[in-house]
């Protein structure tokens, strides 16, 4: 595992772009594994600027995003299709087709994960970008007992509800479902590229680099991962 600190948050952004960057320059068709919530945008921010500084381009890469709502269309405001068309789809020239998020709204969700499935088995991801939930979830992966490999429905922890209530009106409004990728998936990918950022993340990021492996804390699999670069702020990495 492969631990960087950053003293500002624009130089971590950055260098989680230019691994991006990296990745694509070497490989144009390479499969980018791409996440959501408040951690990646300032990443994705410095992935447009330098597309539009000609450095970088994704017509001939495929991305698939780690989870989505289920019940969300992609229109919904708070849907992560409509995140990463707002933060990063809009302003690069990745063809629509070439971009897959799980469909929250599709009529037969177990079929919808058996094809997620499938394409990833067709596509390996080559690295997968996440982000870290304060209880430890990657993906919508909750901590429980037991954790699934492929992609699947998940019920979402009160705590995820409440922590993701900030972008929708109310509590209520947060869905509570959701389809994600399983760990199994996320563990298959070339390079796992962890960011953290802030101080509220410092224990979890402690409990998952240097605790027990557990399901209880779905992130502290990646300790099993041959290939982990983790990007940190200061204030997440201060328990390190
Ligand atoms: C959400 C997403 C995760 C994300 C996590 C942390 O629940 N499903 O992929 O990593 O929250 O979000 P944030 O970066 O906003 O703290």
């Amino acid at each position: 595992m492969e631990l960087k600190f950053f003293d500002t948050i624009s130089e971590l952004d950055q260098y989680a772009a230019q691994l991006f960057a990296t990745t694509l320059a070497n490989k144009p068709h390479a499969a980018l594994g791409l996440a959501t919530g408040s951690t990646p945008v300032g990443i994705y921010g410095k992935i447009i600027e330098m597309y539009q500084r000609g450095e970088i381009s994704f017509r001939d890469a495929t991305t698939f995003n780690l989870d989505e709502y289920v019940g969300l269309p992609p229109e919904h405001d708070q849907s992560y299709a409509y995140y990463m068309k707002q933060h990063l789809f809009a302003h690069i020239d990745l063809p629509g087709k070439q971009a897959h998020l799980p469909k929250g709204t599709a009529p037969d969700l177990a079929a919808e994960c058996k094809e997620y499935d499938r394409m990833l088995e067709e596509q390996p991801v080559d690295i997968q970008l996440l982000g870290l939930g304060h209880n430890g979830h990657i993906g919508f992966n909750e901590p429980n007992g037991e954790l699934q490999g492929g992609t699947h429905i998940v019920e979402l922890k009160e705590e995820t509800r409440e922590a993701n209530a900030r972008f929708f009106g109310s509590l209520d409004e947060v869905p509570k479902q959701a389809v994600t990728m399983g760990v199994g998936s996320i563990l298959k990918a070339r390079t796992v590229l962890l960011v953290v950022k802030g101080a509220d993340k410092a224990e979890i990021v402690k409990r998952a680099l240097t605790g027990p492996i557990t399901t209880e804390c779905p992130a502290s699999l990646l300790q099993t991962h041959a290939n982990v670069i983790v990007l940190l702020d200061k204030e997440a990495g201060r328990l390190l």
